[in-house]
């Protein structure tokens, strides 16, 4: 039963990697929740849950019915449309409208205009937006994930792309569930968290050739990586059938790592969950290879 103590969290991405981590751990608090989202049939089952939608993040009327009775929204960064500030800027004001007071934004660490990983300069400007919106929210800007090495590898486990001595500090999708819960969790009129950016790393950063080789000796799999010219990165993507768009999305993330733009370790999963950040060789889940985002879905469209 959920707890009468807490106020309904409303929490998008439910249907995804994050935002179903996050609506878990918020259930297992006994947390009253309302899971909004596109497919409301593809959404888990949770206790005190319901789910709310079909509501896409542009549209604001499906928006404003789905958030209603919702106290702190958790906006989980969308897929990167080309219109993400918009479809963003559309749920924090559905949120508004219906008298929510907290919202809790799922960035990207490194997010800057100018920042070389292009998935996280919209994400900046969704940041920049809620700075101005009139609500109170929280920045949690999630470090690159310590799944994606092995989402990227092909069939023979090897990971390929332009960085060679950068670093990341990878972090679990589990760790970023935790930190968001524990903010989402602090639940009174005024937060510590209330205008600040958290940014969610790893405990250490690692180069792709480390990261790839504790995978391999995580799981037992021959995973290995093998640093690419951007030559060689671009020519090799564009064979295997992936869109120009996808091409410079995915050479912009090992060109971010290489540039060290990622590699910043934070305090913040020990200083809010009270436990270390989960090094990569721990995590408890390891994608199939050829599994990463605009990678195999793009190669299936042009083959
Ligand atoms: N930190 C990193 O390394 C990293 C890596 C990849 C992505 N990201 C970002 O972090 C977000 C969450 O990551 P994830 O691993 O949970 O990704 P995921 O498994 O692809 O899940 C994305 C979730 O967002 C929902 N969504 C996307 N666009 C939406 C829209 N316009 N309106 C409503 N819902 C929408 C999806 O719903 P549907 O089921 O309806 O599609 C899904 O539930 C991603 O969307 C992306 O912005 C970060």
């Amino acid at each position: 039963m959920p707890d009468k103590n807490h106020a309904t969290v409303a929490v998008t991405g439910v249907t995804g990697a994050l935002g179903s981590r996050i609506a878990a751990r918020l259930a297992g608090h006994g947390v009253p929740q309302l899971l909004v989202g596109r497919s409301p049939d593809q959404m888990p089952e949770l206790p005190g849950a319901q789910r709310r939608g079909p509501a896409a993040y542009a549209d604001a009327a499906d928006m404003r019915r789905a958030l209603e009775g919702a106290s702190t929204l958790i906006l989980v960064s969308g897929h990167r449309t080309g219109r993400r500030l918009e479809e963003h800027a559309t749920a924090v004001e559905a949120a508004i409208a219906v008298g929510v007071d907290r919202v809790l934004y799922v960035s990207l660490v490194s997010a800057a205009p100018t920042a070389t990983y292009l998935n996280a300069r919209d994400q900046w400007l969704t940041e920049q937006f809620l700075a101005g919106a009139g609500i109170r929210h929280t920045v949690l800007r999630a470090g690159f994930y310590a799944s994606t090495p092995a989402a990227l590898a092909n069939e023979e486990f090897v990971v390929s792309g332009p960085a060679t001595t950068g670093r990341a500090a990878f972090v679990t999708h589990e760790d970023i569930a935790a930190v968001i819960a524990a903010v989402a969790l602090d639940e009174g009129p005024r937060s510590e968290h209330d205008g600040a950016t958290l940014e969610i790393t790893g405990p250490e950063a690692l180069t792709l050739d480390e990261a790839v080789t504790r995978i391999a000796a995580a799981t037992g799999r021959p995973y290995r990586y093998e640093p690419e010219t951007l030559e060689e990165a671009f020519a090799r993507r564009w064979r295997l059938g992936m869109s120009g768009e996808q091409i410079e999305t995915w050479i912009s993330w090992y060109q971010a790592i290489e540039r060290g733009e990622v590699s910043v370790v934070t305090d913040v999963v020990p200083r809010l969950i009270g436990s270390p950040a989960t090094p990569i060789s721990n995590a408890a889940w390891w994608p199939a290879p050829n599994t990463a985002r605009g990678t195999a879905e793009f190669r299936r469209k042009r083959s």
